[in-house]
Parts: C-alpha cells; sequence; structure tokens
C-alpha cells in the first residue's frame, strides 16, 4: 500500500539480503579472531543493523548503539554532532565497527568518527548500507558499502521521510509530489 508512494523500488528484500550475505562474508573474514564491537547509529540503522549481525560470523562480537544529532544537515561544514546516546561499553583500546543507514554529505560521520578517534579505539572502520557520493560535502570514506546510489530521496529499510516509511521491507524512492 505505501508501494504507491513509490517512483522506484530499488532494492527489493531479495536484492538487499543477498549483498548484505555478502558483505558480511567479508567482514567476518577481516575480522577473524577479532573481538570487535559492532556500534549501531540510531535510528536509521536498526533494520540493516539486524540484519547484517546475524550474518556476520564473528563470535566474539559485541553490539552496541548510539544516537547522534547533526547540526545544521545538509549544510557546507555545519561542524557539530551531539550525542544523544552514547556507548554502553567504552571503545578504548577495542576494534569498532560503525553500521549506519545512508552515508550522504557525510557532515555526521565524519565529525562522529573524529569524536570517536579522541577515545583511542584500536581501529574504526564504517560500514553502510547506502552511500551517496555525489553528495558528499565532508571528504569520507565508508569502509564497508552495500550499494551506491544516485541522489534522490530513499526510504525503507531504515531510512524515513519525516520519520515514516522505516519499516518498509524495500529501499525506496518516495515521489516527488509526496515531500514537495
Ligand atoms: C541520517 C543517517 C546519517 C546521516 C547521514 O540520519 O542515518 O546519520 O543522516 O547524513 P550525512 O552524511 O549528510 O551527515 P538522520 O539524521 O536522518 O537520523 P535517523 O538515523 O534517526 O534517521
Amino acid at each position: 500500500m505505501m508501494e504507491q508512494d513509490m517512483q522506484e523500488i530499488l532494492f527489493t528484500r531479495e536484492q538487499l539480503s543477498s549483498r548484505i550475505k555478502e558483505l558480511a562474508a567479508q567482514i567476518s573474514e577481516d575480522y577473524r579472531g577479532k573481538a570487535p564491537v559492532v556500534i549501531g547509529i540510531l535510528r536509521g540503522c536498526f533494520i540493516f543493523m539486524a540484519d547484517l549481525v546475524r550474518e556476520l560470523d564473528i563470535p566474539q562480537m559485541t553490539l552496541d548503539f548510539m544516537s547522534v544529532s547533526s547540526y545544521g544537515k545538509g549544510t557546507v561544514s555545519s561542524g557539530l554532532v551531539n550525542i544523544k546516546l552514547d556507548t554502553s561499553e567504552t571503545i578504548t583500546g577495542r576494534d569498532v565497527i560503525l553500521v549506519e543507514d545512508i552515508l550522504d554529505t557525510g557532515n555526521t560521520l565524519s565529525k562522529l568518527v573524529e569524536e570517536l578517534g579522541k577515545r583511542n579505539p584500536a581501529s574504526l572502520r564504517l560500514c553502510v548500507l547506502l552511500d551517496k557520493t555525489e553528495r558528499r560535502v565532508t571528504p569520507i570514506q565508508a569502509d564497508y558499502v552495500c550499494f551506491q546510489i544516485p541522489d534522490g530521496f530513499v526510504v525503507g529499510c531504515g531510512l524515513d521521510y519525516n520519520q515514516q516509511y522505516r519499516q518498509l521491507e524495500y529501499v525506496g524512492i518516495l515521489k516527488p509530489e509526496i515531500y514537495e
């Protein structure tokens, strides 16, 4: 029923799950014998995080969450990230994998990476479901990317428009008339 609000379905549930499996195999390989902490950035991460961690074969990993808000989202060098919910575990000396739904301008994640770097993790890598490279304002690259996508208002699989559409099992592009 919400499909009528979509201009296009970018990735079906099947496409998402097969790509997530592929990426999870690569991450499992890279962290073999290690005990990373996988940190999901709420709220957008929740579906991707759940799908991903169930495919990871890293017995010693632990899971944690953060919530952040960026000021002046979408604007050039807004400068600040506000940590609304911090991790439960300390990350000092840990191998950290940050999980996000989307890397867009890069403003939020670059600031967060800078903040977390101050806590001296053993390593810090980024894993994102979607990467909108062409929208980048602050230079930052994810280490693990499920899909590169073109510009457009994407929703579903955790991504929202006005807090709606997060529960959709597919990733779709919203019809412009919905948000204009
Ligand atoms: C989204 C996403 C990233 C950020 C990416 O979060 O989860 O945190 O925007 O955008 P950027 O690369 O332009 O900084 P949002 O603020 O929409 O919160 P949400 O996760 O609760 O949806």
